[in-house]
Order: C-alpha cells, then structure tokens, then sequence
C-alpha cells in the first residue's frame, strides 16, 4: 500500500535551526539589558547517554549565548543532597532555568527532587504547578519534547485542529505533555498505553500518530492509517546485527554508518511504516533535535517572566 504522494520528511534539525536562530537574537537582545539568560544541568553519575545529552545542551548553551553551568554529584547522592543542590541553584539570580537530567539513579526520589525546584525555573515543565499551568491554559515552561512536537507540526504548516491524534505513551516527560498541547491546538486526542484494548484499532483512526513508548519499532505499517502523520518521540540505541537488519535490511547508508559507529538509532516506529505516511519525523532528525532547541526557548520564557517580562500561553510558533 501506497499514498498518492511520496511522504514528506519533517526536518528536525531545520527546524530547530530556525528555533535556535530567533532564540540568538532574543538572547543578544537580553543580554544587552543586562539580563543574559542562565541554565545550571545537573547530570548524576556516568549514564553514557545522559552525558551526551547534557553536552548537547550545555554546547547549545554556549552557541546562543546562553550563560551555562553543569554540575555532577556523584551516583552515590543522596535526594536530601541533590534537594539542596537545587535550591542553591533557586537562590541564584543569574540561573534562570534547572534542569535536573533523568533518570536518577534508582535510590534517589525523583519527584521530591523535581518538586524541590522553584516553578519559576523549571525549563523542563516537570514540576506540578507547570504541569497544573499548562492543563488549564496559563502560561507555562512546557516539556521540551512534546514543545517540540507542535513546533514541528505548526512550522510545517500541518493541522492540528479537528485533527484525531492518537499518541502511544502516557510518561509526565513526552506522552501526558503531549496530550494537553496537542489539545490546546483543537486536536481531538487519544491516550494508548500498555494497557490499551486492541491497539491497533485506536491507531489506525490517527490523522496524526505520535509514537513515545520507549520500544524500538513498535508501531509496525499495519498500525498506521495511510496518509496519516507520523512523529516519532523514540531514540533508542541498536548495536546487534540482526536486530538492525530487522529495520534496515536493504538500506546501504544507515549500514555503512552502522558498521562504522557499531551503533544506530531507531525510533518507537517501524521505519517500514514511514512510507505510508503523508509526513513523518525521523530517527534520528526528528523531534529529538527540537527538544535541545525548545530547551533554549523556555530558558529565555523563564529569564523574561523572571524579569516581569510578558509571556504569551505557549507555543511558541505564530505567537
Ligand atoms: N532525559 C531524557 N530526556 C530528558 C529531558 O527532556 N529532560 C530531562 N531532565 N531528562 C531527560
């Protein structure tokens, strides 16, 4: 089965460039009032794939002229020591955004830790009161990724309104988040989760299908309603041979890059299934490449409501 029309790739990097570049100039325009934005990352322990993550952000930080600072307590803190690392970072007022990276290692509790930081700089739109803001439509710092995610959508000129979103994953970081946005943007929505009757049926009605289950190619093509958008949330890191062959027998230049790397990255959707859409995001290039970008665009939102400064409801896009 085919679409009349080849799908068309949404260009996470594109867009984020964009995002990034309109965030320079906001971050110039603060700085010259003596206001320059500030983001503190805590990273804890040696997670392979959080150190790159927090670099990544840390190296936004530094492209856009954000002020940025890491700290790294070791994976033996404790919560009461990792709480009052946070409000060190709350009586700062050259920090205007925290970002505490996850997950925590297990004995830490990751909701008083998340709770312990003031709402007010909360860049990853974690703590309750944002949550709380966004559900009832006050401004708010939104999660990054699902920011991301209608970011995508709006720049690629693509409905949302009346739309059937269908999203597979209900997490408080990507899936619940994405809900409320893609309902305040009229979409009617759909929650699906791993105890979700007959999966497929709910899928197969989405206009447009955002896939944050965390499983590498889960959504398969019979899954997907052809023509329909496809935004996929999932990284998921493959190392096995035969596991890769099972997304990408027969694609030579994610082999070549694979057998140089030993790795590749594959969504939550079966890249088989891309092919049917009228649009999709992909992996990676896709959403994972706002989320740093939306990062920098809620550091700036917390810098200026700090300030007293004016702030529209998200989103950011056609604001
Ligand atoms: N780990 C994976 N994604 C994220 C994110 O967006 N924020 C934080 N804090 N941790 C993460």
């Amino acid at each position: 089965m085919s679409t009349s029309s080849p799908a068309k790739i949404l260009d996470g990097n594109a867009i984020a460039a964009e995002i990034k570049s309109e965030v320079a100039a906001e971050v110039s325009h603060l700085t010259a009032q003596g206001l320059r934005p500030g983001l503190a990352v805590v990273l804890v322990g040696s997670v392979a794939a959080s150190q790159i993550y927090v670099r990544s952000k840390v190296r936004a930080c530094e492209q856009l002229g954000i002020f940025s600072e890491m700290l790294t307590p070791p994976e033996s803190v404790s919560t009461d020591e990792l709480i009052a690392i946070v409000e060190q970072l709350n009586a700062r007022d050259e920090i205007d955004g925290i970002l505490v990276q996850l997950p925590l290692p297990s004995h830490v509790d990751t909701k008083r830790v998340l709770d312990a930081i003031s709402p007010a700089k909360d860049v990853d739109g974690l703590h309750p009161v944002n949550a709380g803001r966004l559900i009832t439509g006050r401004p708010a710092l939104a999660p990054c990724t699902p920011a991301g995610v209608i970011e995508i959508l709006k720049r690629s000129h693509l409905p949302m309104a009346g739309q059937n979103a269908v999203i597979v994953g209900r997490s408080d970081l990507a899936g619940k988040p994405a809900a409320v946005l893609l309902l305040q943007q009229n979409a009617t929505v759909t929650i699906c989760h791993s105890k979700t009757r007959d999966l497929a049926h709910h899928t197969r009605h989405a206009d447009i299908l955002v896939a944050a289950i965390g499983v590498p190619g889960f959504i398969t093509p019979e899954m997907v309603r052809p023509g329909a958008v496809l935004i996929d949330i999932g990284i998921n890191r493959i190392s096995d041979r035969a596991e890769f062959e099972k997304y990408f027998d027969g694609d030579k230049a994610r082999e070549e890059n694979f057998t140089a790397k030993g790795y590749t990255i594959v969504g939550d959707i079966h890249p088989a299934a891309f092919a049917l859409s009228s649009a999709y995001t992909p992996v990676p290039g896709g959403v994972g490449a706002l989320t740093i970008a939306m990062l920098m665009v809620n550091t700036v939102h917390a810098a200026r409501m700090r300030r007293g400064q004016s702030l529209q409801p998200f989103t950011g896009a056609g604001r």
